[in-house]
């Protein structure tokens, strides 16, 4: 029998706390070895990513790679008044950031720095689960679906999953609200999602 959203969720969240300080440490530096060397990252100057947790792939290294090269980090905010959705904010590796209501750390909320959704160039997020048609499983609370979902997918910025190659699933139902991604970076590399 096919497992829920939710059956899924917590299979897929296991599996990725699951993995070892020394394997989290391994994914890191790969993803900050190969995605910067990318031509959708040598071409893009604004870059979204966030604070892992929950054994999410840590993009730490990346953003410290990627603001080295000159690129303008932004990291997620939690709007202060449309509840589950999301706001970037400009982000300089290293600079003071307070626990969200979820224990996120997130930059203390700063309306000059907040980058409107349409000039970031690409969105690096993290999810629970991916198959290779781009179909994405959050954590449940639809705040990137939402977010992104508010602009026509043509003015989006390029949507890239990271994730650890064991959240990969053969095949995920998508909902009609679910943003889909343009394509998944793994430990192992990149995968572009042919549409
Ligand atoms: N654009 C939207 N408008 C209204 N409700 C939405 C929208 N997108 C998602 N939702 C609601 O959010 C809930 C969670 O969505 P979903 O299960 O797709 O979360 P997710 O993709 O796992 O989470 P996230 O985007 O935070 O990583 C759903 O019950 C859905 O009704
Ligand atoms: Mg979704």
């Amino acid at each position: 029998m096919t497992p829920s959203r939710d059956e899924l969720r917590q299979q897929l969240r296991t599996a990725r706390r699951q993995l070892s300080h020394d394997q989290q440490k391994h994914a890191a530096i790969a993803l900050a070895s190969h995605l910067p060397d990318h031509s959708l990252l040598q071409h893009a100057s604004q870059v979204a990513l966030y604070m892992a947790a929950d054994g999410e792939i840590d993009p730490h290294i990346l953003a410290e790679v990627l603001f080295a090269r000159g690129k303008q980090i932004a990291l997620p905010v939690m709007h202060p008044f449309n509840d589950h959705q999301l706001l970037f904010q400009r982000y300089e590796p290293g600079q003071p950031l307070l626990p969200n209501r979820y224990g996120i750390p997130e930059p203390q909320l700063a309306k000059p720095e907040l980058i409107p959704l349409q000039e970031l160039d690409v969105v690096l997020m993290p999810l629970v689960g991916f198959d290779d048609n781009g179909n994405r499983l959050g954590m449940g609370g639809g705040f990137y679906d939402r977010t992104l979902g508010g602009v026509e997918a043509d003015l989006r910025p390029t949507l890239i999953g990271l994730a650890h190659s064991c959240q990969r699933v053969e095949k995920l139902y998508a909902a009609h609200w679910d943003v889909p991604l343009n394509g998944i970076a793994t430990e192992q590399g990149l995968h572009w999602v042919e549409r």
